[in-house]
């Protein structure tokens, strides 16, 4: 039931299509903040909790993780879910985000 509740978060949260590198940023930021952060956090979450670290992680790693989540050639009930309703547009926004933040 939380999976879907976060789907449909997802969904309305599509955003609109950015050319400029710091909107990108601010997209992927409110993105993360609305979803991601539920469980990856802000910043990094916890030694001990089950979610990857994503702040300050490589651009073109997050960017391609997400792909593959999406595409399911990488494979994880939660991740597919999630990644299954982002677009390109939405993976790179958030992709830059986390790049973009202080491990
Ligand atoms: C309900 C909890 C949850 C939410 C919400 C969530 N994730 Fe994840 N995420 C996970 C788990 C669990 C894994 C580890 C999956 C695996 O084993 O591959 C993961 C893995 C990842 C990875 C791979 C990290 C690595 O080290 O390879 C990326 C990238 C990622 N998530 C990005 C995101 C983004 C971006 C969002 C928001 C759009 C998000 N996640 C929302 C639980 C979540």
């Amino acid at each position: 039931m939380r999976l879907m509740a976060l789907s449909g978060a997802l969904m309305l949260g599509l955003s609109p299509v950015h050319s400029v590198n710091a909107a990108s940023i601010y997209a992927g930021q409110a993105r993360a903040a609305a979803v991601c952060s539920q469980c990856h956090g802000i910043k990094n979450p916890s030694a001990d909790a089950p979610f990857p670290p994503l702040a300050g992680r490589d651009y073109a790693y997050l960017k391609s993780a997400l792909e593959q989540y999406r595409d399911k050639t990488r494979k994880s009930d939660i991740m597919n879910a999630i990644a299954g309703s982002l677009t390109d547009n939405d993976i790179s926004n958030v992709a830059a985000y986390y790049a973009g933040l202080k491990p």
